[in-house]
């Protein structure tokens, strides 16, 4: 599910430099920087996810952005020299390591002095019922992942993201929400096509033959979860976003 169309709006003020994007899955959030930065010189994108980089690079090559390239690499040891990039970001990601914190401090080391650090999360509480059907499908699939192995914890709550970004050690520390009211044009929460795709992947998940489908409670709280989805519609959840500098 993309969301980046939830920030465009407050990144026309910065300008980019080197950027570094962690965990950028397949560009969503590159691309929303490529597209709305003042400027930038390269954007590179990191995942550990061959088959969604491979998309990323698609894409890029499809938008002819080919100042934006993506990289297998590990955000847990990111390798790059100190100081290296102008920004670091990293967008809905942080639930998926295995040590925030680790992820954090190293993208904190390839950040210059004076450079710009922007991260931004999904949380979990004080959403509405539309909004509740993207926390509830998304902590479907952690728990999913996690019976499979894969690191995937449930969305944070707003305050432990919170505290988190107030101890990033950033000056000019901005910390606000971003939500579907920051989006044009305004999502019909009651769209059937956004509310029929998350049910199709509600379907797709239940039907992997996978270990969890033994489990009945996944295959009953899927039914449960379609049904919430129907009566409450959609609509993304709000985000807290962080953007600062590093001292220095
Ligand atoms: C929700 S997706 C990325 C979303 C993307 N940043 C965006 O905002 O559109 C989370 C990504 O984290 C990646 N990931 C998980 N652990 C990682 C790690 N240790 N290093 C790099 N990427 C990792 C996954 O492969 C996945 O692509």
């Amino acid at each position: 599910m993309s969301q980046g169309g939830l920030l465009p709006h407050v990144l026309t003020a910065f300008s980019g430099g080197r950027v570094l994007d962690v965990a950028t899955g397949h560009g969503d959030f590159a691309f929303a920087l490529a597209r709305n930065l003042a400027g930038y010189d390269e954007i590179i994108g990191i995942d550990t996810n061959e088959k969604e980089l491979e998309t990323a690079r698609e894409a890029a090559k499809q938008q002819l952005l080919n100042r934006v390239r993506f990289f297998a690499r590990d955000a847990e040891e990111l390798g790059f020299e100190d100081a290296s990039f102008d920004t670091v970001t990293i967008s809905n990601s942080l639930h998926h390591m295995k040590s925030p914190g680790t992820v954090l401090s190293g993208m904190r080391r390839v950040l210059r002095p004076g450079g710009l650090f922007i991260v931004r999360e999904m949380y979990r509480d004080k959403q509405n019922k539309a909004q509740m059907s993207h926390v509830l499908f998304h902590t479907f699939r952690a728990d999913i992942d996690t019976l499979k192995g894969i690191t995937h914890r449930k969305s944070y709550l707003r305050d432990e993201l919170y505290q988190m970004y107030q101890g990033l050690g950033l000056s000019s520390l901005e910390v606000f929400d971003v939500g579907p009211e920051d989006i044009e044009p305004p999502i019909d929460p009651m769209d059937n096509d956004n509310i029929e795709h998350l049910v199709q992947m509600v379907d797709t998940m239940l039907e992997h033959p996978a270990d969890y489908n033994r489990d009945q409670t996944f295959k009953v709280r899927g039914q449960e979860l379609k049904n919430y989805f129907r009566t409450n519609g959609f609509l993304p959840a709000t985000s807290l976003v962080a953007i600062g500098r590093k001292p220095g």
